[in-house]
């Protein structure tokens, strides 16, 4: 409750900043190459102004049951602090009722639907994310939750049955 109410209260204190978003950098790095790999892990630019981001990650121990995500947010000062957020999820129970995080609902809101991971536990294939454009971050960042302009990074270790697998690092701009 206290965690809901703290969110609220943040969304409304920095309303009104306009951004715009612009992806820097895109980073994912395997810690146990046996349990997963990365097929591909990029930024596309097609003009100065439209990039999208694409990941597929191949599980090599299916079916996965268990899984968490540690997401945090962080802002580039001197060097990258910790920025509001720190959460962990588990994913499994979260698909199945995806009111009981509020801060991971905005992350999942983000890529949900440019991805194949709409679903609860079991996953049995590819983790797949396409064409996650900057637009839809401008929606989120700007109507959902604005935040002010720098730069910051969106950090997330995905840990399946309680080790640490793999880390993803999203750095971006806000104008
Ligand atoms: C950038 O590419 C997108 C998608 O192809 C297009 O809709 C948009 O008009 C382009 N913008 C510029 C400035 O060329
Ligand atoms: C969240 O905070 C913990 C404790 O400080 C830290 O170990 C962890 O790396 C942070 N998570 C992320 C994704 O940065
Ligand atoms: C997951 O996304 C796909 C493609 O957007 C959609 O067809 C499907 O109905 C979604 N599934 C759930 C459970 O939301
Ligand atoms: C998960 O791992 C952490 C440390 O890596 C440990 O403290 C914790 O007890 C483990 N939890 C379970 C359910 O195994």
């Amino acid at each position: 409750m206290h965690f809901s109410v703290g969110f609220l209260v943040i969304m409304y204190l920095i309303e009104g900043v306009h951004s715009l978003v612009e992806f820097t950098n895109f980073e994912c790095e395997l810690l146990d190459r046996s349990f997963c790999g990365v097929e591909y892990c990029r930024i596309k630019s097609v003009n100065r102004t439209y990039k999208y981001l694409s990941l597929k990650v191949n599980l090599f121990k299916t079916p996965v049951t268990d899984v968490k995500v540690n997401t945090a947010f962080y802002q580039r000062l001197n060097g990258y602090k910790p920025f509001l957020y720190n959460v962990t999820v588990d994913a499994c129970k979260f698909l199945k009722n995806q009111n009981s995080n509020p801060i991971f609902k905005f992350v999942y809101g983000v890529f949900k639907d440019a991805s194949n991971l709409n679903h609860s536990c079991p996953y049995d294939h590819d983790l797949l994310v396409e064409k996650l454009t900057t637009e839809t971050y401008n929606h989120y960042v700007t109507k959902v939750l604005p935040v002010p302009e720098g730069k910051y990074m969106v950090k997330m270790n995905w840990i399946a049955y309680n080790i640490s697998r793999a880390i993803i690092r999203l750095y971006i701009t806000l104008t």
